[in-house]
């Protein structure tokens, strides 16, 4: 059996590394000038280098292949070698978070005097360094402070902010960084190429964004990958089927509809995935990320992409309160939709103001448009005894109607519009499930062949408008900065 991957693939020297560029830079600089210093804390995530670094100085310092501490070891004479396996003995790894570990710190200064038995220097890497106790960092703030010559102290951290001030500043500090995808990207290009691993290019976009830009983490995804796809080409498809991510082929469908300004077909879009089991929340969580990479490649507007980010990460809050998750996918779909902030192509807003006027299905089982005729009036004059029914029927339609009112009447449609702060109501009264009560509570009241549209108010007093206004009038408020191409 192989090695695991990350650690077989451990840089074993500074041109190796991926992204960290400044630090490399410094680290080399002052190897190759011979000043060092003799305390450093590396801080960052975990898996970005910090102990790999950390090992590199040990043999810069030690290498026996140059006269003197060198920026490239040459890692093939004896203490190069023992470095990179661990077992220098000069070379001393401390587990802070280990109760060896305690120990371990507690030696430092009974041993510390002693001169390397086989290098230049000592090293001693303790890692989870926020971890040690009072006493250890007290015990190890001495030695900081007076620190024999031969010796260097390298602390790794993932929370630097729980390390006392006192030893932060008798360290140089580093902070390490997530990896830039074209750094990444190369490193993993070069260990699939080692690996005879087949992989399609659009892998590596994926393995970035679920690795959250930590190296060592994408080494080990791709191994994973590696191992199930044994031999055989890893393909998105596969990949994310594998890692368990939202199909790339789904977003882009679902951003075309976005895109195409078609609600109802996006909406659909989501209905399908959601019969497939796709999870509503982590769908628009991906979704938002397969924005952001598409707007850096150039690939969708920024504004645009903003645009639908924005009302994504406005709607993410709402899972938490809502037992059907498709309702806020709904909402979130209406709110990047109908809160576009520029609407450059003519012809779809008179494709969106058709969608919107024409309710294909809608909230009942039309057929009945050309016999009913409905009179706002009557339906204003019966508002109250509606809601006083519609509360007894289910409590919260108190609070879902708040702020709904009957706004017009086209033949058997009543259009029910919501204050434009309510999005979210708006979805909960569109789920045939939640607002079907409602709609035959209505029928009993009005006429049995009503249907139910439900819209925002997107104009202060939409609301209160009635069907004698100017019809055109109110569409184009309703797309602010759109035009009436018809009529
Ligand atoms: N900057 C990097 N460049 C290349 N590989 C890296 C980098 N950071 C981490 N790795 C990979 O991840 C493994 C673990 O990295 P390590 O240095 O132990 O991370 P840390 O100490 O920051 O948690 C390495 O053996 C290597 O395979
Ligand atoms: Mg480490
Ligand atoms: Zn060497």
């Amino acid at each position: 059996m192989h090695m695991t991957l990350y650690r077989k693939y451990r840089p074993q020297d500074f041109g190796e590394i991926a992204g960290q560029k400044e630090i490399v830079k410094t680290l080399k600089a002052s190897l190759r000038s011979g000043k060092i210093s003799h305390a450093y804390l590396f801080a960052g995530p975990r898996g970005l280098g910090k102990t790999t670094i950390a090992r590199l100085i040990a043999k810069g310092v030690n290498c026996l292949a140059h006269e003197d501490i060198t920026d490239e070891p040459c890692n093939k004479c004896d203490n190069c070698l023992a470095i990179n396996d661990g077992t220098f003995i000069d070379m001393v790894e401390i587990d802070a978070a280990s109760n060896r570990g305690i120990d371990e710190i507690r030696q430092i200064k009974e041993k510390i005097n002693y001169q390397p038995t086989a290098g230049r220097k000592k090293i001693y890497i303790i890692d989870e360094a926020h971890m040690l106790t009072k006493e250890a960092c007290n015990a190890l703030l001495k030695t900081l402070e007076e620190p024999p010559g031969h010796v260097i102290f390298i602390l790794a951290t993932t929370e630097p902010d729980k390390i006392l001030p006192t030893i932060i500043s008798r360290c140089q500090r580093y902070d390490f960084k997530s990896v830039l995808f074209g750094e990444m990207k190369e490193r993993l290009q070069y260990i699939a190429r080692e690996e005879h691993i087949d992989l399609e290019e659009d892998v590596y976009d994926i393995i970035y964004e679920s690795s959250g830009g930590g190296m060592r983490d994408a080494v080990s995804i791709l191994e994973r990958l590696m191992i199930t796809c044994y031999e055989e080409k890893i393909t998105v498809d596969r990949c994310e089927v594998i890692l368990g991510i939202t199909p790339t082929k789904k977003m882009s469908a679902f951003l075309e509809k976005i895109l195409g300004k078609n609600l109802r077909e996006a909406a659909k879009k989501l209905e399908e995935y959601w019969l497939e089991s796709l999870e509503v929340e982590m769908f628009f969580k991906d979704f938002a990320k397969y924005c952001k990479n598409l707007m850096a490649k150039n690939e969708l507007d920024v504004e645009e992409g903003l645009h639908i980010i924005g009302a994504i990460y406005d709607g993410l809050g709402k899972f938490k309160y809502e037992e059907d998750k498709r309702l806020v996918g709904y909402v979130i779909t209406d709110n990047i939709l109908n809160k576009t902030p520029k609407i450059e192509v003519r012809e779809k807003i008179v494709e969106q103001v058709v969608e919107k006027l024409v309710p294909v299905g809608g909230s009942g089982d039309g057929g009945l448009q050309g016999d009913v005729n409905l009179s706002i009036g009557e339906i204003r004059t019966k508002w109250n005894d509606i809601l006083n029914a519609a509360k007894k029927e289910k409590p919260t339609y108190r609070a879902s109607l708040r702020n709904a009112k009957p706004w017009r009447v086209d033949r058997n449609v009543l259009y029910v519009a919501f204050s434009k702060d309510d999005a979210y109501s708006k979805g909960l009264m569109e789920q045939r499930d939640y607002g079907d009560p409602f709609l035959q509570i209505v029928r009993n009241k009005i006429h049995p062949g009503v249907m139910i549209h439900y819209t925002v108010a997107e104009s202060e007093g939409a609301a209160e408008k009635n069907e004698e206004r100017n019809y055109g009038e109110e569409i184009k408020d309703y797309f602010k900065n759109g035009e009436i191409l018809t009529e």
